[in-house]
């Protein structure tokens, strides 16, 4: 009988010991405490001992029916903590992670750049202003002090379009919207306007549509040294150096007098483009003091007000900064080259978190 208990013992508990599931646990249960159980028959089989035997060998069989039901019991709850922390491992939620996947888009460069003015402007002051890309002859060209018959009209390349009477065209130029705020508005005015352009023009360094960026500030006592001290600031900002030398040549505007174009000091070390010293230069802009005609045409008094006006294209300051050579690849809409060059949705450009590539 002694044996019986001690291999009963130890099989039942080498069986719980490897039931990996619930079932199996209970497998072991039925087979010793069950009502057929091995345990159970041996309890059955005391009443027909006699009286000493029963008392020596009945202490063991109870005992080891107290130490199967609580092995069973142990086990049971081992397996259920275990289930339980298996499904919270499996059905663990992140919840720092995105609900939605990854956007498979890019901010492109010309973007990302427009973003990065009107941050750098906006610090500045300036807000960002809009106008229509079919554009009236008056606003894109005869208030900017453009005559008809004037050569300046026919530098442009102008698409017209057919059957107006009224002469509209696509803009050749943001400056258009220079006389739409000044016009929309009165002074103080600080602005800057970007957007699409059109002309008639195609190669590896133009295209039919291209971007630009006006400038315009008008205000009492605005004279040429607040023209050259904004791009400073400005194109510091962009290109993410502590200083930058500017070369202001005489040039020919109509819509501003007198007219500057603006030079941006570089460097070309290993082929590298480095914006900074004098080495050499990068012509980036033209710009000016507003034309007291272009003043006038939109009531305004030039002899109370005064400004400065810039017009930049914005495509060649994506690939100064970027390092893009063939300007007609930022309209081919080719994948590869944007997610090369793209920029990331949520990247927004801020002046704290730094402007520079
Ligand atoms: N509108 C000129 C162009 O497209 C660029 C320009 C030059 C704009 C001088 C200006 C300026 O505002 O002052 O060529």
């Amino acid at each position: 009988m002694t044996e019986t208990v001690d291999a009963l013992r130890a099989r039942h508990l080498a069986d719980l010991a490897a039931a990996a599931t619930p079932e199996a646990v209970e497998a072991v249960r039925v087979e010793a405490l069950g009502r057929a159980g091995t345990v159970t028959a041996l309890l059955r089989s005391l009443g027909g001992l006699d009286a000493e035997e029963r008392r020596r060998v009945a202490p063991r069989v109870q005992a080891l029916r107290e130490e199967l039901a609580a092995a069973i019991e142990a086990k049971t709850s081992a397996l259920a903590a275990a289930a339980l922390a298996a499904r919270l491992a499996a059905e663990r939620v992140d919840m720092s992670l995105p609900v939605v996947p990854e956007p498979q888009g890019s901010i492109h460069p010309i973007a990302r750049v427009m973003d990065e003015l009107a941050e750098i402007f906006a610090d500045l002051g300036f807000a960002v202003a809009e106008g229509p890309e079919i554009e009236d002859d008056w606003h894109n060209f005869t208030a900017l002090n453009i005559p008809p018959e004037h050569p300046a009209r026919a530098m442009h390349d102008t698409f017209y379009l057919e059957g107006e009477p009224s002469g509209r065209v696509l803009r050749t130029h943001t400056s258009p919207v220079q006389i739409r705020t000044m016009t929309g508005g009165r002074p103080p005015i600080r602005i800057i306007a970007p957007g699409r352009v059109y002309r008639s023009d195609s190669d590896a360094t133009h295209t039919p549509m291209f971007h630009q960026v006006e400038g315009l500030v008008i205000d009492r006592d605005i004279h040429l040294g607040h023209l050259k001290w904004t791009l400073e600031t400005f194109l510091k900002a962009f290109f993410g150096v502590q200083e930058v030398v500017l070369r202001l040549r005489p040039s020919f505007f109509p819509f501003t007098e007198p007219s500057v174009e603006v030079d941006v000091g570089c460097s070309w070390e290993g082929g590298r483009l480095g914006i900074g010293g004098s080495a050499s230069w990068l012509e980036i802009l033209g710009a000016g003091m507003v034309h007291p005609k272009v003043l006038a045409n939109c009531g305004l008094d030039p002899a109370e007000w005064q400004g400065f006006a810039f017009g930049c294209g914005i495509d060649r300051l994506a690939m100064l900064k970027y390092g893009m050579t063939d300007l007609r690849a930022f309209f081919d809409a080719d994948l590869r080259w944007l997610r090369h060059h793209g920029f990331r949705a949520l990247d927004v450009p801020t002046l704290s978190g730094g402007m520079a590539p």
